[in-house]
Parts: C-alpha cells; structure tokens; sequence
C-alpha cells in the first residue's frame, strides 16, 4: 500500500518534471534532453534521505537469500551499472535490492559523448531509454581511494564492481588496482566484465573475441579469487553466447549477466537523428525483454548462475526469467521510471 502510493506520486512528478522540461527545451529551440530532469531527480532525492525513513526504508521480506559462490544475496533483484552517484545508489539498497552495481570504471577518468545522449522513447506501447552515455566516469584512482570507504557496505550486501576497458591489459589492471585498495578488508564484492558496451570508440568489445576473454578471465584467476561476472551483449549471435558460455562454465567462480542495451540507431526507436549526439546508441527497457529471455534460455545450458538484465519492471518478468534459469534480476531503467518498483516487487517474491 505504502509502496504502490509513493509509487503514484514518484511517477506523477516524474511525468509532470519531464513535460516542463521538454516544453521549456521547445520554446528555446534547445534540442529534446531528459538528462537534465534525470539529474534534477538525483538532486531532490539525495537533498531529502536524511528526513525520509518512511518514503525509503523498506524490509526485504525474509527467505528470499540468494547465495552465489560465497555473495549472498537478501534479494534476487539487484541494481544493473548504470549509475555511480553514492546517494542514489544508497536509495534502492534502502529500497530493498540485494545488490547493487557500480557504472562500469573505466581507466581513465571520461566526461563521455555529447548531448542529448539519453531521451525517452516508447516503441508499440512499451516505455524505454535510449542511451548512448559513452562511460563518462570518474576513473580508476579516485573510484579505488574512495570504494574501501562507501557508506554502501553498511548495508552488508555484495557490491558489483563492472569494469570496463580498451584492451584486455586495460581491463587487467583496473581490476587489480580495485582490488588492491579492498584487499585485507572484510567486503562482498565481485567483479563484473563489461565486454558488451558499444559505446567506446571503435565500437568492438571484448565480448566479440572469446579467445580474448578467456585470456582476460584466465590471467584474472591467477591472481584474484573474487568472484567475476561477464555481462554479455543481446545483440551478439548465439554462436558467440555459446562460446562465452562454454568458456565461463570452465572457469572457477564465473558467472553470467544476460544483457545489456540494444545497439540501434535514432530512427529504429522513433526518434529525429537531430534528437541524438550520435548516429547509434543503446536500447533499454521492456522492448528489450524477450531477447532477455532468450539469452537466459540460452546460458540454462551450461552450470553457471545467471543475471537476468534487460526490460525487467515487474514481478511477472521475475517469474518468466526464473522458470527459464535465471537466479538473479538486474535492473536499470524500471529504476529510472519508478524505483518503488523494487519493494512492489520484493513483496511477491
Ligand atoms: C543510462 C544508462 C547507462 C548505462 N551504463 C552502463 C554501464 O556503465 N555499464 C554497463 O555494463 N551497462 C550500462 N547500462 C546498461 C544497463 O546496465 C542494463 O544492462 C540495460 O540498461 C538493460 O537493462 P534495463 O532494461 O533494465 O535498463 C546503462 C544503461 C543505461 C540506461
């Protein structure tokens, strides 16, 4: 009851925000950009936490632990890398995720592409996001001197940490550099590969050369016993998910995340080319959902824990994915339309 209320006034304001922000773009010939309501959103809700216990604690009702290698899990629905900001984050864990995941770290600190780079789209009735963000991130020193001191262990749930890089030398070293500021502290966490961006430079990823990745995974493992996640694109063939999987099976503590965004350019999600920076970006939310499906289909195969990410807002989605395989739920878009989605869903677990 109090879930589905909030759930009604988070998702009025939300609309109500976007329409002033989108009429006042107009009228000043900017071009259509949601990332300024986004951020006003990020604004307002960390500015009121420390007053509002009963508009975001929620429990996590209790039997629901999922355990992975040695994470455990409170609750199944965990947060997909998408954002980095510790108030926000710290929201949904009170919210009721079992986990959360850090935007994928890049060497580097990124201020990312231009804009407009996020907007809203809808594609037969159902609701999504368009991004095309490219990484923008503060780099791997700042994140590994500040991650030992987050506020987002109090909750004592394992963190994901999602890597990101251009070689596999690259990637090597942002996860030893993490690691190295976390060793000898008492921390869940584990590593996620994110081999399926497609908004770096060249546009290839990682996740295009198995060989590449089980080089990356192998000379991971003989260094660090953290567990690792490979987060793999929906748009990759089921040939190659097929190599991946095979590879992760064979490899100690590995696990899977079955998606991410959608490649597509502007118009295939029925927005004008001037509407967007660049001439592709990535397609999130419910339209994206049955290629989720089939993916977790796909890794049932193989003895691996699966994520589930890509168009899951409901407990239905939940449900379908679980028959089909899958032990866990990332989310990131259902987050940005309604966040009160989690203890909604948590409640029917
Ligand atoms: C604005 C935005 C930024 C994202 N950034 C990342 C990222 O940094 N790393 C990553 O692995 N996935 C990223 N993603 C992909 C999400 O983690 C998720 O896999 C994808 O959006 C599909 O899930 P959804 O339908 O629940 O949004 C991003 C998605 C969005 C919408």
């Amino acid at each position: 009851m109090r879930a589905s209320l909030l759930s009604f006034c988070y998702r009025t304001t939300r609309f109500i925000v976007t329409k002033i922000l989108y009429f006042y773009q107009a009228i000043f010939f900017k071009p259509r950009d949601l990332e300024p309501a986004i951020k006003f959103g990020d604004i307002i809700l960390s500015a009121i936490t420390g007053v509002g216990a009963p508009i975001y604690n929620f429990k996590i009702p209790a039997g629901n632990t999922v355990d992975i290698f040695e994470l455990k899990f409170s609750s199944p629905l965990i947060g997909a890398s998408f954002k980095s900001e510790t108030d926000v984050l710290d929201l949904w864990l009170r919210m009721g995720l079992g986990s959360i995941t850090f935007k994928t770290i890049t060497k580097d600190a990124r201020l990312g592409n231009d804009k407009p780079r996020i907007q809203d789209i809808s594609l037969n009735g159902d609701k999504g996001l368009f991004n095309s963000m490219g990484l923008p991130g503060q780099g791997v020193q700042l994140f590994s001197s500040q991650i030992p001191h987050s506020k987002l262990w109090d909750y004592d749930r394992p963190l994901g940490i999602s890597i990101g890089g251009n070689t596999i030398q690259e990637y090597f070293e942002n996860i030893k550099g993490i690691n190295k500021s976390l060793t000898g502290l008492t921390r869940s966490y584990y590593f996620e590969l994110n081999i399926s961006c497609p908004n770096t430079e060249n546009g290839r990823t990682l996740g295009d050369d198995p060989l590449e990745l089980e080089r990356l995974l192998t000379q991971v493992r003989a260094i660090i016993n953290v567990p690792m996640c490979v987060k793999v694109s929906p748009d990759s063939s089921d040939e190659l998910l097929n190599q991946i999987g095979e590879i992760c099976q064979g490899m100690n503590r590995v696990f899977i995340n079955a998606g991410n965004t959608q490649f597509k350019t502007p118009l295939q999600v029925g927005l004008k080319p001037s509407q967007f920076s660049k001439p592709k970006g990535g397609l999130s939310g419910t339209p994206i959902f049955d290629r989720t499906l089939e993916m977790v289909k796909l890794f049932s195969n193989y003895e691996i824990p699966i994520i589930a990410t890509g168009g899951i807002s409901n407990i239905h989605h939940i449900r379908t994915l679980k028959k089909a395989g899958a032990t866990l739920y990332g989310m990131a878009t259902a987050l940005v339309f309604d966040p009160y989605c989690i203890p909604k869903i948590n409640k029917y677990l």
